[in-house]
């Protein structure tokens, strides 16, 4: 299509080297917008580490395999895919562009990719949850202090047709993040960060005056149960009492971690360092992959994601043990750069690219990568 349209003059609006998106919207956004998207916690390195450990992992091609046939379609925890691609739970999206999660949400719609709802998306999950239609989508939660509000936030997913519950353990502070110290600069304590809260009649219940009267007070009740460190394994049941559907566990780095989730009986994990953006310093999540896979051995799935930019990158994982990835800066750097058709560009590309590398690389279905598909450089 892309090289059809070079015939008559047309080349993209937007790069095809996923890789490079970063560099071009940091000229287009606002710099607090563009330092909370690309900032990571404290020197970086974990950023840096996550895609370092990309590099070290190479796929080698098999040849003479018919591929003319190829289907990247999966069933992760009963929902349906057409590739195993799933938009991550990322906050606040408005201070990217003004549709933010709506304009998001319908992109993954037209494509059918499912999107992960963040608890501190700029517009209320009835919302996206409409603008995503048919298509299906996940609950992120950060795990409220406040019992009533967890419940409350719950039973709203439910009703809003999410599908899956993604648990965001990694989360309970904000890391030491210098981008949005240095400009003192907290996306959450926007107005818009707390949409979701604000929308909740249990976190409304809370305020002695309507948020409208006295905003402060408002973000110091939000701060005060946004997520609560104090939880344990033992809290986990609290989890399956209200919610009915499949449960994940996101942030799951250590193979231990991995396999208590399961003998909890959650039904999945996500191997996650959230993008670099919590510990400074710490293993980067595609190196984590190989040993949760082998802890939780087939009990559970296995959803990856920290440093995903191209469809190299997808195989990778995908041969180390992951059923199905989430794409975090890349479909957000899409949205700054071209709001609902800039992220579906961005998702188009990647598709593309994984299709492209599955079938160069010898393989028709994203079941036949094994770890045997790459060699440790
Ligand atoms: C995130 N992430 C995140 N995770 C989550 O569970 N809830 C959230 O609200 C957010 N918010 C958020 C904001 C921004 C700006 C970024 C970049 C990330 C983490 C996200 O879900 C995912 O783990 C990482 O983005 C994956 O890494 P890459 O693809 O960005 O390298």
């Amino acid at each position: 299509e892309i090289y059809l349209g070079g015939l008559s003059g047309q080349v993209p609006p937007i790069t095809t080297d996923l890789s490079a998106l970063a560099e071009i919207a940091r000229d287009r956004m606002e710099p607090t917008a563009y330092g909370y998207v690309a900032g990571g916690a404290g020197t970086g390195a974990t950023m840096r580490a996550n895609r370092a450990a990309f590099d070290r992992w190479r796929i080698v091609p098999r040849m003479l395999r018919d591929v003319t046939v190829r289907d990247l379609s999966r069933t992760v925890l009963g929902t349906r895919m057409p590739a195993p691609v799933l938009l991550a739970p990322v906050g606040v999206l408005s201070v990217v562009h003004p549709e933010g999660e709506l304009a998001v949400a319908r992109a993954a719609a037209s494509l059918g990719l499912p999107l992960v709802h963040s608890t501190v998306a700029s517009y209320p999950m009835e919302e996206v949850a409409q603008a995503a239609g048919d298509a299906p989508r996940w609950y992120q939660l950060y795990w409220p202090r406040d019992r009533e509000v967890a419940v409350s936030f719950l039973e709203r997913a439910e009703r809003a047709g999410y599908e899956a519950l993604v648990v965001t353990l990694d989360t309970f502070l904000l890391a030491w993040r210098t981008r949005d110290l240095d400009q003192a600069y907290l996306p959450f304590l926007q107005r818009v960060g707390l949409a979701n809260y604000l929308a909740d009649p249990a976190f409304r219940a809370g305020l002695a005056k309507p948020a409208e009267e006295d905003p402060a007070a408002a973000v110091a009740h939000w701060a005060a149960m946004f997520a609560d460190p104090s939880k344990t394994w033992e809290d986990l049941p609290f989890l399956r009492e209200h919610w009915d559907g499949p449960i994940l566990l996101k942030g799951i780095l250590h193979p231990d971690d991995a396999r208590r989730a399961v003998d909890a009986g959650m039904d999945g994990v996500i191997v996650s360092n959230h993008g670099g953006r919590q510990v400074d310093g710490s293993i980067a999540a595609l190196d984590a992959l190989p040993g949760v896979a082998a802890a939780v051995d087939g009990r559970a799935a296995i959803l990856f994601d920290s440093g995903i930019r191209t469809g190299a990158d997808v195989v990778k994982a995908l041969a180390l043990g992951a059923d199905a990835v989430l794409v975090g800066r890349p479909y957000v750097y899409g949205l700054a750069l071209g709001g609902e058709e800039g992220v579906r560009h961005v998702l188009r590309c990647l598709l593309a690219e994984l299709d492209l590398t599955l079938a160069l690389s010898g393989h028709t279905t994203p079941d036949q990568l094994t770890p045997d598909a790459l060699v440790h450089a």
